[in-house]
This record gives structure tokens, sequence and C-alpha cells, in this order.
């Protein structure tokens, strides 16, 4: 697709929202409003990108970030002024496609039928229409007899037959630039609201003698906008379908659908079986046949095979064939975990790398830690991370084997193949296949209850 640009119109207020944050950056399945049309949009061939803000609009900006073009609106005297101001992404030849800001249930699909279109029926412009139950407060698409586009007619100003039709305006359309930018030029604001109406251009470039048309999008629930939180409800719960759905289409089992949310950039392997209330966030990626959940959190990590995580949390870290983690285990951010290993309950990982077959079954703590092969933890074991001013390294070399209730005051290494005894505080290294005992001896005062 050549040369094909984007405009996004994001100036809106949002009041219905009754929110602080501006309206498209309220997130759906973790990606702002805004950000699932950018990414539609880039996806169908848009190759630049203009965002038109105005409300907030260093905040939208800042969120948004890098990679598109960003034009204000400082008042918001309609759709059509809105695109006036992204004049320079309305210039020379090629096509513009105009998108709302509100809208995250448009998908690459639909745009780029939408653009296969136009430009095979060589249209000035194709505006994408839905046919809808009840078409209270949108555009009307109003057709001749031979169901030829005629003009897309606000509900303010519709008549009451024209109120009647349920083929709706989406806001969405393809234009070709020059006609666009002509088109621009010959609307007026004399109209119920007093803006400048985008879809009045449709009018003006069939007066220009180019034919235009509106295509019926498939699927209606594609062009939904979101001004509430009642309907931004609604559109998480359909874009969790079409995720689920998609997963399950390429071999993931999903026992409870509606209690499992999985974000768009998720990739999971074949004959995996996610469990009720599982989470999977940001840029995860899990492997074939691991067992997730149930009630499990899972953000930013890449789990190999075979890996089952129950009850449990991790965040930004990896984890190896065959480990088991939980249930009630805590991987915060920057571990490493090797293959069959067992992390279980109440035990948290931060910041440590631990190496294959090793266990801390029970309630452990390792921070900031190096932990070798074939290690086993006792029950109770903390690294002591943290100084109050320092957080210090800890190394455990492969086949230690560290006791009940040790604690190990970092900096400190226990060399390979060394033990550590229960209830010992380790302030020192200790050598290969000794046994660091580091606590008081047991003294038993004899007949102690009958002198009491
Ligand atoms: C618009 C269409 C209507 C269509 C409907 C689909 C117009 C005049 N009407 O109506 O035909 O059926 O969408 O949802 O286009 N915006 C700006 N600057 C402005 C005005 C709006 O950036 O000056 C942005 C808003 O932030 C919003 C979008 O454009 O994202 C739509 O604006 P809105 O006022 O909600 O238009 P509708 O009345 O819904
Ligand atoms: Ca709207």
């Amino acid at each position: 697709m050549e040369n094909m640009r984007a405009i996004i119109l994001a100036a809106g207020e949002g009041t219905r929202m009754k929110s602080k944050l501006p309206k498209v950056l309220h997130k759906v399945l973790g990606r702002s409003m805004v950000g699932h049309v950018m990414v539609a949009a880039k996806g169908a061939g848009a190759e630049q990108v203009c965002v038109v803000v105005g409300h907030k609009a260093e905040e939208v900006k800042a969120a948004i970030g890098e990679g598109v073009s960003f034009a204000l609106q400082e008042q918001q005297l309609g759709t059509g002024h809105a695109v006036m101001q992204a004049d320079l992404f309305i210039q020379g030849e090629g096509d513009v496609l105009v998108l709302f800001g509100d809208t995250p249930l448009i998908t690459e699909a639909t745009l780029q039928k939408l653009i296969a279109f136009h430009k095979a029926q060589n249209h000035g412009v194709t505006v994408l229409s839905a046919i809808v139950e009840d078409p209270t407060g949108y555009g009307r698409i109003i057709r001749d007899e031979q169901g030829n586009f005629i003009k897309s007619v606000e509900h303010k100003d519709a008549s009451e037959e024209e109120r009647q039709v349920r083929e709706i305006n989406s806001g969405m359309y393809c234009f070709k630039a020059k006609a666009l930018k002509e088109a621009l030029q010959n609307i007026t604001n004399h109209n119920v609201q007093g803006e400048y109406y985008l879809p009045d251009t449709l009018q003006a470039i069939r007066s220009k003698g180019l034919t235009v048309n509106a295509l019926v999008a498939e699927d209606p629930q594609d062009i939904l906008g979101v001004n509430s939180r009642v309907q931004l409800a609604e559109a998480s719960a359909i874009m969790q379908k079409r995720i689920n759905h998609k997963h399950m289409e390429e071999g993931v089992t999903i026992l409870d659908p509606a209690q499992t949310y999985i974000y768009p950039d998720v990739q999971i392997g074949i004959d995996t079986i996610l469990y009720p209330g599982t989470v999977l966030e940001g840029h995860t990626v899990i492997g074939e046949d691991c067992i997730i959940g149930p009630n499990t959190r899972i953000v930013n990590s890449h789990l190999h095979d075979k890996v089952e995580i129950e009850y449990s949390v991790v965040l930004d870290s990896k984890i190896g064939n065959h480990s088991h983690i939980g249930p009630y285990a805590y991987i915060r951010p920057n571990c490493s975990i090797g293959e069959h290993v067992k992390i279980g309950d109440f035990v948290e990982v931060k910041n440590a790398t631990i190496g294959n077959h090793t266990k801390a079954s029970h309630l452990t703590y390792i921070g900031d830690a190096d932990i070798g092969n074939h290690i086993n933890f006792g029950c109770g074991t903390v690294v002591v991370n943290y100084d109050g001013e320092k957080k210090h390294r800890t190394i455990i070399e492969d086949h230690a084997f560290i006791g009940c209730n040790t604690n190990l005051i970092s900096p400190v290494t226990v060399k390979q193949g060394a033990y550590t005894a229960a209830g010992s505080t380790i302030t020192e290294d200790v050598p290969e296949n000794a046994l660091g005992i580091a606590r008081v001896r047991q003294m038993n005062k004899l007949e102690w209850k009958k002198k009491k």
C-alpha cells in the first residue's frame, strides 16, 4: 500500500468518562484506546500517523510518545475542523485514513478492506458504516432507491424519516488526500451544533463529480465508540473474547474464557492450559504444555515449556522448562530461573539467577543472589540482602544445602557442596564441602522445673 497516511482525532474531552485522565488514554487490556487505533492503522498500511490532540494535549502526547506526529486543535470546533489542523498530512497525492481515538475495537483487517474497496472503486472518499439495532445519536448514511450513497446526516440535523435509517456513519474514512483538502475548504458550521462536520466533506466531494460510497463493516462491534466507563467495560469484554478466541483457535485450552485476560501482545504455545483467574500482561511469552493458574498474574515474562504456575505473581522474569512455581509465590523483576526448579509456597524471589534442579519449597526470601544448580533451601531461609543503605549480592554454588531458618547476611558466598546448619546466621563465606554453623549451642538445665 503506497503513500497511506492516517489522522486520528483525539482532541475531545470525553466528559462522560468522569475522569482526570483524557479519554483516549483509558486502557483496554493494557493498551490505551488511541494506542489500539494506532496499531490497527499501522497494521493496515499507514506509514505515517498524526494524532490530533487538544484537551490535555501535553498529557496525551507524553503518553503516546514517539513514532507518530501530533497536530494541536486548540478549540474543539468539530471533526472537520480537527482534520484541518493536520494540514501537513493532507498534502499532495495518496490516501488518508481518518479515524477516532476512542474506537479501540477497529481492526487492521477491517481497515484493510476499507482501503482495498476505496482503491478498487477509485472513490473520492469511502466511509466505513455499520448496520446497528439502535442508531440513536449517530450520523445516518442516506442512500437513494438504487442504494447509491447520497449523504451522511447527523442525528441532530436529521429528519424523522432519516432517523429511521439503521446504517450509521462510523466516523472512519479513507479519503483521496486531494479531495479531502479541497472539501475541507468548502464546509461550513451552519448546522444545529454550530460545528464543522467532517461528514459534510462527503457531499462536497460528491458534488465535485468524484464517487463516494459507504462500506458496511461485517462486524458492527468494530466501530463501537467508548464514551463512558460502562462502554469501556463493554469494549474490554469484546476484546477479551476476541483475543481468547484467537488463542483457542491456535491450540490453547482456556477453562473459563470469561475469567481469563490475555493482553494483545502475549504469545502462548500449543497445549498450554489456562485456569480461571489467569491474567497475562505485556510482552509475555509462554511455551508449550504449560499449566497456568488459577489466579495467576504474569507480566512481561518468558516461560519456556512445561512450566506450571499456580496462585502466583511473576514480573519481568524468565522461567525454564519443567519448573514449578507456587502456590503463593512472588517472582519479582529480573529473575532468571532455570529448568526443573521448584519455587514453592510463600517464596519471594527478586533480581536473582537460579540454576537447574534447585528447590526453595517454602517460606523463603531470595533477593539479589546468584544461586547455582541442585541446591536445596530449607524452610524459612532469608537472604539478608539489605543493610539499611545498600543492597549486596549473595552467591550459593552448586550442590549446596541451606539448612532451615538460615539467615545469609550479604555479601556472602556458600561454596560448592557446602552445608549451613539449621538456624544459622551466616556472616562469613562457607568453604567447599564444609558445614557452616553459626548459632549458640544448646544448653539443658537439668531438673529445672522442680527448682522453679
Ligand atoms: C461523529 C460523527 C457521526 C458518527 C459518529 C460515530 C461528526 C460530526 N459526526 O459523531 O457522523 O456517526 O462520530 O461515532 O463527525 N473530536 C475532535 N475535535 C473536535 C470534535 C471531535 O478531536 O472538534 C474527536 C473527539 O475527541 C472524538 C471524535 O472526534 O474522538 C468524535 O467526536 P464526537 O463529538 O464524539 O462526534 P459524534 O457526535 O460522536
Ligand atoms: Ca462519539
